[in-house]
């Protein structure tokens, strides 16, 4: 198939080019590199020995995407293209819509315009705002988000559930990832966040190649085992594999189908923290800090419908995403600008 990749530079979008292109697909990928670099793609196709098509462009620009459609046939999008930084978007609220959803809004008009009804949507365990129980399944309800990201990828959901609703020639595959970290096993693809990481993995990372000085543990009080957040880490070649599982779902004209992305293990701050000195010999050193807003204390997922429906479920396990998030900071400490 010939598949539009938006955001396809980005962390996840540019593991998941080598997984297409290594299943024989055709990938064209639309990127702003807003937040990437062009580097990832040359990544790509040294590791997979293929070429790829890319368009510097926006998902807004209706020009850029009316001369992809028409230039060959997309069989389907996979859509990562968006702003994701949580603390920025309660900052700047009105990009992160406008970017997002007015983005998405564009993009799907212009597919139904081309006769392209078959989208993949990157969404986000976030959309189950405060579980009340875990782990939790595609049932459980969806939550009240604790910022305008999440929102987004909350409201996007119902968008397109709403398009596919309402012309069932549309496809749509909602998938709800857990917490990406890791990086291809080459250590020549990874994650490279601009400035401090918010996030755990690459901040640990960023301590370990001796960037950071130490990990602030935020909270130890929660309600779980030793006390600090529990997430389920999924390995970013496993959620890549999982698009190509998705993108067969949809080749069986799948409707409207929604799928958790996890392994289904839940592990605190501080076994990752330990897991890490363990697979990498790198000591960790860390201080407790306060909570921080907006956290919850503990989300992992039941990952059942996906290995039911989709034949896939996650192979890595944390000791792999440790060392291979590892390998990818310590060869390249300044990300693909090295
Ligand atoms: P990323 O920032 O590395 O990739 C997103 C890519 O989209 C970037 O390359 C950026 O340049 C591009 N982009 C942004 N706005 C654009 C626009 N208007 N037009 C064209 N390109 C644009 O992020 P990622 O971690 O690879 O995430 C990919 C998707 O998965 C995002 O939608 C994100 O919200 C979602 N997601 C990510 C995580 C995570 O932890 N990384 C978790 C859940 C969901
Ligand atoms: C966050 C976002 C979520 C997004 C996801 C992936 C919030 C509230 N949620 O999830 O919407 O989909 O990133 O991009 O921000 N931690 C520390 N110290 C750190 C960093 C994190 O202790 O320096 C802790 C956090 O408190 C949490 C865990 O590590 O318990 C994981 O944090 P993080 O990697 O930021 O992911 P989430 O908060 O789960």
């Amino acid at each position: 198939m010939r598949i539009l990749v938006t955001g396809g530079a980005g962390y996840i979008g540019s593991h998941t080019c080598v997984e297409l292109l290594n299943e024989g697909h055709e990938v064209v990928v639309l990127d702003n590199l807003s937040n990437s670099s062009e580097v990832s793609l040359d990544r790509v196709k040294e590791l997979t020995g293929k070429e790829l098509d890319f368009c510097k462009g926006d998902i807004r620009d209706r020009d850029v995407l009316k001369k992809l459609f028409s230039e060959k046939p997309v069989d389907a999008v996979i859509h990562f293209a968006g702003l994701k930084a949580v603390g920025e978007s309660v900052q700047k609220p009105w990009e992160y819509y406008e970017n997002n959803i007015s983005g998405t809004l564009i993009l799907v008009d212009e597919m139904r315009k081309a006769g392209c009804k078959n989208i993949i949507f990157s969404s986000s365990s976030t959309v189950y705002g405060t579980p009340e129980k875990v782990p939790v399944t595609e049932q459980t309800p969806k939550g009240s988000c604790t910022n305008p990201y999440g929102w987004t990828k909350s409201m996007l959901e119902q968008i397109l559930s709403d398009i596919q609703a309402a012309d069932s020639e549309w496809n749509v595959i909602l998938l709800r990832y857990f917490n990406p970290i890791g990086a291809h096993p080459s250590g020549r693809m990874g994650e490279d966040p601009n400035g401090i990481p918010n996030n755990l993995m690459p901040y640990i990372t960023q301590v370990a190649v001796g960037k950071l000085e130490r990990l602030g543990v935020f909270g130890d009080d929660y309600d779980t085992p030793d006390g600090t957040g529990v997430r389920d880490y999924i390995h970013v070649v496993d959620l890549a594999v999982g698009h190509v599982a998705a993108l067969k779902k949809i080749e069986e004209k799948a409707g409207l189908k929604i799928y958790n992305l996890g392994t289904g293990t839940g592990y605190s701050v501080l076994d990752i923290v330990h897991a890490f000195e363990e697979a990498t010999g790198q000591k960790i050193p860390y201080d407790i800090k306060p909570r921080r807003a907006g956290d919850i204390a503990e989300n992992y997922a039941d990952a059942t419908l996906a290995k039911e429906e989709l034949g896939w479920e996650a192979k890595y396990g944390i000791r792999e995403m440790c060392q291979d998030s590892w390998r990818w900071q310590s060869q390249n400490p300044n990300g693909y600008k090295s």
